[in-house]
């Protein structure tokens, strides 16, 4: 079925230009989490690939822009598309996706056209109120979990409630499904970004702090740090970092229970997830979830 998937978005691309076609090929395919909801919540639904190859596009379109906004050279493991060619291409090729994905987008109810569409003006605000916290240290927790349920979640909310819709199936459940989910993915994108390296997750790794971002477990480990680590701390903020500097933040993180924190938050969140949908435990979504929290990137 994701094939499918692959092969519409292909067949829109085609359908618009051969240059930005050429382009979307150099794009590697992610982890496809968003067509593969659609795909398990609403199975018998002969739109479930119209609507995943829509919300597909979306998403690599946001990505597109979201690597020119964090000036991010790799992504899924190749050169971005901003590194092999430059900004200005990145950012017409995201235009584009998401332009076709708004047209195929309105042949759908507008339940689904006004929770998909309204999901991608608040990913944009998301992604502003990320880089506009970035300019500072941002410790204040709520901030942090408005900013990513805007950037993350809400899509993955909208694609679950959709999906719902498509399947006869409870709208609201599904979107409290897709939403914790959503937050939960954010809380691990941010864990990784300390815990992995550049090679496992395909995109560089320790580079939130680098670029001025205070994600989850760094406003835990900023607060339980004594007055000296702080200071550490704070000099370290939006700094190209060297090999001890990179080790010392890793073992504090560690050491002061900031990531397992994180991802125990994360996990309670997944499992919030499971409990708005648990009338449907026919579905692997819970092997979604785990998947999701055990990531390695
Ligand atoms: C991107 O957030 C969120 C969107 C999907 C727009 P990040 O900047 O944290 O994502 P990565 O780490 O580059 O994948
Ligand atoms: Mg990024
Ligand atoms: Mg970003
Ligand atoms: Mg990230």
């Amino acid at each position: 079925m994701i094939k499918e998937v692959e092969s519409l978005m292909h067949k829109y691309i085609a359908g618009v230009d051969p240059f930005a076609l050429k382009l979307y090929e150099n794009i590697s395919c992610g982890k496809r989490l968003r067509a593969k909801l659609i795909l398990k919540i609403a199975s018998d639904s002969k739109e479930a690939v119209k609507l995943a190859a829509v919300v597909e596009m979306i998403h690599a379109a946001s990505l597109l822009h979201d690597d020119v906004i964090d000036e991010a050279v790799t992504r899924r493991g190749t050169p971005s598309i901003n590194a092999t060619h430059d900004s200005k291409t990145a950012v017409m090729l995201g235009d584009i996706l998401y332009s076709k994905a708004f047209y195929e987008l309105s042949y759908f109810s507008s339940f689904i056209v006004q929770k998909i569409s309204d999901a991608v003006t608040k990913l944009s605000v998301g992604e502003l109120l990320d880089v506009t916290y970035s300019n500072s240290l941002q410790l204040d927790e709520d901030k942090y979990f408005d900013m990513i349920y805007k950037k993350t979640a809400v899509l993955i909310e909208a694609t679950a409630s959709s999906a719902a819709l498509l399947a006869g199936k409870n709208i609201h459940a599904y979107g409290v499904y897709g939403k914790n989910l959503g937050l939960a993915f954010q809380i691990i994108d941010d864990v990784l970004d300390i815990t992995s390296d550049s090679q496992k997750l395909g995109k560089p790794a320790l580079a939130d702090f680098k670029e001025g971002k205070t994600t989850l477990p760094y406003i835990y480990l900023y607060k339980s740090l004594n007055e000296s680590d702080k200071e550490i701390l704070l000099k370290l903020y939006k700094k190209e970092l060297d090999n001890d500097e990179k080790k010392w933040i890793k073992s504090k993180m560690q050491e002061s229970g900031a990531i397992l924190k994180s991802i125990e938050l994360a996990r309670k969140l997944g499992y919030e997830a499971l409990e708005a949908i648990e009338e449907d435990k026919s579905l692997d979504l819970e092997k979604v979830i785990k998947e999701m929290i055990e990531r390695e990137f």
